[in-house]
């Protein structure tokens, strides 16, 4: 058994090390996983903490595309038939229902953690940027998503916050009539939301996640000054 085993990790080593000569993963593995980190408190995780609920969010709204079907006639029944007939349907539409909470209040708690630590600051305005970019995103990701379950609350908050963007001057009716997909809410608004929620924003999201994390990895993390220095 120790043989076969020894065997199974050689070729594995050997199989990394092939790849290694064509893709060079080492140094990108190494530089992700094997960075030195300097000695922070709890708050310095909320970072990772709102990047592990995004993953959740992605792999389940994954999962709730494959029945949920984004028209007036059937939004409504296959939210219901993912909550009360599919295996564990329920959990992952409970997971995603909160997780899109929780990402907001998780962002915004890292976000004041940042700012309690001045991480904002040289060089790190770019990572701050990127980060603004992201909760802008969040707060998309719930807008749009909340039309979609199709009953009476989120059509009626869908009016309410379509009629929002309206009220400024010159742009206003132009905003809202982007978002509607005409003058009034309708099935237009319904695809309009879906195809944001769940190919613009999710392509949004990846890149500005990628520039964050590149410049998280490139600055390191900022450490507080020790009493001695
Ligand atoms: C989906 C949203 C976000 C994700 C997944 C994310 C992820 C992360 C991670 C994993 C870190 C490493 C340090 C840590 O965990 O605290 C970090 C650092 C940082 N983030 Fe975010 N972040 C997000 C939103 C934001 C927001 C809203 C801001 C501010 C507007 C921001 C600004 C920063 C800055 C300046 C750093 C560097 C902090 C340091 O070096 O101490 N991030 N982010």
């Amino acid at each position: 058994m120790d043989n076969f085993l020894s065997q199974i990790n050689k070729k594995g080593q050997s199989l990394l090390a092939w790849l290694d000569e064509r893709i060079g993963w080492r140094q990108v593995w190494e530089s992700i996983f094997l960075r030195k980190i300097p000695k922070v408190g709890w708050l310095y995780t909320l970072g990772s903490a709102t990047l592990f609920v995004a993953v959740l969010q992605l792999v389940t709204g994954m999962l709730l595309t494959l029945y949920y079907v984004p028209t007036p006639d059937h939004a409504y029944d296959t939210v219901q038939y993912i909550t009360n007939e599919v295996t564990a349907g329920w959990l992952i539409r409970g997971i995603h229902h909160y997780g899109a909470s929780a990402i907001i209040i998780l962002c915004v708690l890292h976000l004041l953690r940042v700012v309690m630590s001045g991480s904002y600051k040289f060089p790190r305005e770019i990572t701050w940027i990127s980060g603004v970019g992201l909760l802008m995103i969040a707060l998309g990701f719930g807008f749009t998503g909340y039309l979609l379950p199709w009953d009476q609350r989120a059509y009626w908050a869908t009016q309410v916050g379509t009629s929002i963007a309206s009220t400024p001057p010159l742009i206003g009716e132009y905003v809202m009539r982007v978002l509607r997909g005409g003058q009034e809410l309708s099935e237009v608004t319904l695809a309009r939301f879906y195809g944001v929620h769940i190919w613009i924003l999710p392509a949004l999201l990846l890149t500005f996640i990628f520039v964050h994390m590149y410049l998280v990895i490139k600055h390191g993390i900022s450490a507080p000054p020790k009493k001695e220095d």
